[in-house]
C-alpha cells in the first residue's frame, strides 16, 4: 500500500489544500513575493518555476524541469535555489530572479559582457543569479571554489572558462573595494 501524508503536508512538507496542519488552518500563502511584486501563488502542488512563468515573469528559464541544469536558478532569500524542482508552497521568503537583481549585478552583468560569458544567453539569468548568491556569501573564494560553486548551471555555448573569469573578476573588484 502506497504511502499517504499523515501530518496535512506533502512530501515536500508544504501544507496540503483544505487541511489543517496542527490544529490551526493550513497556511499555504496565496501570494508570493518576487521581484518586489506580489504574485499569485499558483495552483497546489504547482512548482515555483510554474509560478513564475505563469505570472508572465520569464527570467527564470524553462529548460530541463528536473534539477539538472541550472537555467531556472532563482534566489529564495539569499539561498540559489532551481526553481523548477521547489514547490512554490515552502516558499516563504522573497523571490529574487535575474531581473530582480538590479544594481545589486549590475557588476556582475558588466563583467560576463566584458568577458563573453554569454553566446546564446539562455543560461545566463541563471548563471548571474547564482554568481550573485556566490559572491553574497562570499567574495574571498579561489578560482577553484567559484568553478565548483558555478558548475550546477550548464552552458552549452561558451565554455565554463568565460562564466569563471567574469565572476572571479567581479569577486576581486569587490574584495578590493572593501
Ligand atoms: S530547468 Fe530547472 S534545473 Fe533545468
Ligand atoms: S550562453 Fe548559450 S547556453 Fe549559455
Amino acid at each position: 500500500m502506497p504511502d499517504r501524508p499523515s501530518s496535512g503536508r506533502n512530501a515536500a512538507g508544504a501544507p496540503l489544500e483544505g487541511r489543517a496542519v496542527g490544529g490551526r488552518p493550513r497556511v499555504q500563502a496565496e501570494h508570493l513575493r518576487v521581484d518586489g511584486d506580489v504574485v499569485p501563488a499558483g495552483a497546489p502542488g504547482a512548482s515555483l518555476l510554474e509560478v513564475l512563468r505563469g505570472a508572465g515573469i520569464f527570467a527564470a528559464k524553462q529548460a530541463c524541469g528536473r534539477g539538472e541544469c541550472g537555467a531556472c536558478t532563482v534566489l529564495v532569500g539569499d539561498r540559489a535555489v532551481m526553481s523548477c524542482t521547489m514547490p512554490a508552497a515552502v516558499v516563504t521568503d522573497e523571490v529574487t530572479t535575474a531581473a530582480g537583481l538590479g544594481d545589486d549585478a549590475a557588476d556582475l552583468r558588466a563583467a560576463f559582457a566584458d568577458h563573453a560569458a554569454f553566446q546564446c544567453g539562455f543560461c545566463t539569468p541563471g548563471q548571474v543569479v547564482r554568481a550573485a548568491a556566490v559572491l553574497r556569501e562570499s567574495v574571498d573564494r579561489s578560482r577553484d571554489e567559484i568553478a565548483r560553486e558555478m558548475s550546477g548551471n550548464i552552458c552549452r555555448c561558451t565554455g565554463y572558462r568565460q562564466i569563471v573569469d567574469a565572476v572571479c573578476a567581479v569577486a576581486e573588484s569587490r574584495q578590493a573595494a572593501r
